[in-house]
């Protein structure tokens, strides 16, 4: 059934209904009919149409919302699709639906709604996440493993400590998401197709019945703008890459020149042709989808981009990249904190340079300048190479000969292994407070 016709005399043709027909926004059915009862209660309380006639609309309304509905070839969108379902359960009364309305105000409204409750979901797959991490950093402290800069080893650390470190990037990715679900709780509803209506509609009792925030001051921003989507589709997008570069560490952890991590069996792929392959696949599909996240962001922003407002029907398009960016994230959430669980950590075994810094810190302690240390422990290690070896076999005597502020007992070098008590406890307040 088509919601408007009465200004042509012949039908839309069959390619230009199957263009412009969207079946993604199906997914919206849930959001539209609170919308919806929300919208149709208002109207019976501000004497817009009768409450007999909006007790009617509401529980048409509400028997969709416990049965679900099917979807006719002919629906246009979901919002026509349930005006058709409703004009079956209640008969004529269903075209008193739309009164005050449009459907440029009910998609942006809809919208809004799915994202107040995808954000909801994004935090529970957030701290189930930010859990896993906190639990396989407590039991991994004392697994000794390099950090890197410039993809060269460069000092020691923990397992935990590293762990923790995208436990500290994702408790933000929980925040951002929160703060953005807060701004775009706000109801469009009223804004009509542009500029709102003749009618005397109270948009503030709808939006207190959605429990959403205030109604939008403008009309024209309410109907026409989506940085509340390309927002949230961002926190999707920067969540999914603090996911993609553990994920590309588990990758390089994985294969025999790291060898500092080691793949259980449950979250392991085989190969095909090779009998000896265990394939980290899941960690690379995180990195493979942040890349379409990413696209998702630099396609919400296009889409926006050069449209005059108000509501143009391009903004149709939003709803597949949201879904998809909201799937991606919360999906990928959920596969990386069992993959987490299910990974064996070796200590990496650091090679001696990661020493160098503390030595040379042997020295600051006794008041030397660090630049003039760090030039000294550098030409030891110029002497030791070009002897072929390593700053951990200088021995005691050759160090204090080197230089004579340096103490036999400087040697072995001791670099202390970091504790992570004080970040694991914060993370956990953290977690209960949110
Ligand atoms: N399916 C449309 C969308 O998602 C609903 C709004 C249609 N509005 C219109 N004026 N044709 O944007």
């Amino acid at each position: 059934m088509s919601m408007w016709g009465g200004r042509f005399e012949e039908g839309m043709s069959e390619i230009t209904r199957d263009y412009t027909t969207d079946e993604s926004d199906r997914r919206l059915l849930e959001f539209d009919l609170r919308g919806s009862i929300a919208h149709a209660t208002m109207l019976g309380e501000s004497g817009i149409i009768a409450g007999e006639e909006a007790d009617q609309l509401v529980s048409g309304l509400e028997t969709i919302l416990s049965e679900g509905l099917e979807f006719h070839d002919g629906d246009e969108d979901v919002h026509s699709a349930v005006e058709r379902r409703l004009g079956e359960l209640v008969g004529e009364v269903a075209g008193k639906l739309h009164t005050g309305r449009s459907r440029n105000d009910q998609v942006a409204l809809d919208l809004r709604l799915f994202l107040v409750e995808g954000a909801k979901s994004q935090l529970l797959a957030l701290s189930e996440w930010i859990d896993s991490l906190i639990d396989v950093a407590e039991s991994h402290q004392g697994e000794i493993i390099p950090t890197y800069t410039h993809l060269q080893q460069a000092q020691i650390t923990s397992v935990g400590n590293h762990l923790l470190a995208y436990a500290w990037m994702a408790v933000r990715d929980a925040e951002r998401f929160k703060a953005c679900a807060d701004r775009l709780a706000a109801s469009p509803l009223g804004a009509g197709a542009s500029a709102g209506t003749t009618l005397p509609i109270d948009r503030a009792r709808t939006a207190e019945l959605l429990g959403l925030g205030p109604p939008m001051e403008n009309t024209l921003d309410a109907v026409g703008s989506r940085d509340f989507a390309a927002e949230y589709v961002f926190c999707c997008a920067q969540t999914m890459i603090h996911m993609s570069r553990l994920a590309e560490e588990l990758i390089l952890w994985s294969s025999s020149e790291f060898g500092i991590v080691a793949l259980g069996d449950q979250v392991s792929t085989g190969s095909s042709a090779l009998p000896h392959k265990r394939n980290p696949d899941i960690a690379e599909l995180v990195r493979g989808r942040a890349s379409t996240t990413v696209g998702d962001v630099a396609s919400l922003l296009a889409l926006q981009k050069g449209l005059p407002l108000t509501y143009n029907r391009d903004l149709q398009e939003d709803k597949q990249i949201v879904f998809r960016a909201h799937d991606d994230a919360h999906g990928s959430l959920r596969a990386l904190s069992h993959l987490i669980r299910n990974v064996e950590f070796k200590s990496g075994a650091p090679d001696a340079g990661t020493m160098a810094l503390p030595l040379a810190e042997k020295l600051v302690h006794r008041g030397v300048a660090f630049r003039e240390s760090h030039e000294v422990v550098g030409a030891l290690i110029l002497t030791l190479e070009s002897q072929g070896r390593s700053i951990d076999q200088v021995t005691p005597e050759e160090l204090t000969a080197h230089d004579a502020r340096f103490e036999e007992d400087d040697l072995p070098i001791d670099a202390p292994v970091p504790d992570i008590s004080g970040q694991i406890a914060a993370l956990r307040r953290w977690r209960e407070d949110f």
